[in-house]
């Protein structure tokens, strides 16, 4: 009932010229599979040139980040308009790299959300706990504020096209994975939050991806789970074969 959409983060990783050079190996690979969605997340210096090159594909690109305003003097920010003026029709809101490093709160990523949603951008919100409040014991309050936070002023008409992704930040990077259980059971506190929220339709035909960890080895395991709609996955979608490999558990 929900497409399956995996998608790749690859943070402040590749050049232009090395962005390509994946899009060439990786499109071929993944040309005829249909079942699900991909979507790459490139810097945005590259996303012009993984634009061009995955039009016409069965893939998506958009950025890793947007601004909640419309323009402005905000240095280093690009905006919605940006992103859709080059083709992206994608953004990630709230990594957690983004609420630690850059200081993104819920009230500034449920912003980014309602700028992304008047853009027809289709957003993918990380929510996620940090070790500490998960050895806490604090994991539910921690994804319900979350989404709470994030999801103000959105109603089910808005909410269509938004993609959730859990993210346990201590398995970012780490090599660490959710087991597919603290996986559904992450996704189903924060859909069963969606529900309340927004309606138990507009619950079930939301997505929740998983994120953190995901390799072709591990992929599956977690994908075939019916509450997990897919993966944000950062090191192994940097090589077009291991991320190909995940495409196709
Ligand atoms: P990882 O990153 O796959 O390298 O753990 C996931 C993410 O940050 O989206």
């Amino acid at each position: 009932m929900r497409k399956v959409l995996i998608a790749a983060n690859w943070k402040m990783y590749k050049t232009p010229a090395e962005a390509k050079a994946f899009i060439d190996a990786f499109l071929p690979l993944v040309k005829d599979h249909t079942r699900d969605e991909i979507a790459l997340f490139p810097s945005v210096t590259s996303l012009a040139t993984v634009i061009a090159a995955a039009k016409g594909s069965n893939v998506s690109v958009g950025c890793q980040n947007i601004h909640f305003a419309e323009e402005g003097a905000y240095t280093g920010e690009t905006s919605a308009n940006m992103l859709t003026a080059i083709g992206g029709t994608h953004t990630l809101v709230g990594h957690s790299e983004r609420r630690q490093y850059f200081a993104e709160t819920d009230e500034i990523v449920n912003k980014k959300l309602h700028t992304a949603l008047k853009h027809g951008l289709v957003p993918i919100v990380c929510v996620g706990e940090v070790l500490a409040q998960r050895e806490g014991g604090k994991t539910e309050e921690v994804l319900r504020t979350q989404t709470v936070g994030a999801f103000v002023g959105i109603t089910p008409e808005t909410a269509k096209t938004i993609v959730i992704a859990y993210e346990p930040v201590w398995a970012i990077g780490t090599g660490k994975t959710a087991t597919p259980e603290m996986a559904v059971e992450a996704h189903k506190i924060i859909r069963a939050e969606v529900a309340k929220l927004l309606g138990q339709p507009a619950a079930d035909k939301m997505r929740i991806l998983y994120g953190g960890s995901v390799k072709p080895d591990n992929a599956s395991s977690l994908l075939n789970e019916v509450e997990i709609d897919g993966a944000l996955v950062g090191g192994a979608s940097l090589k077009p074969d291991s991320f190909a490999g995940i495409v196709q558990y």
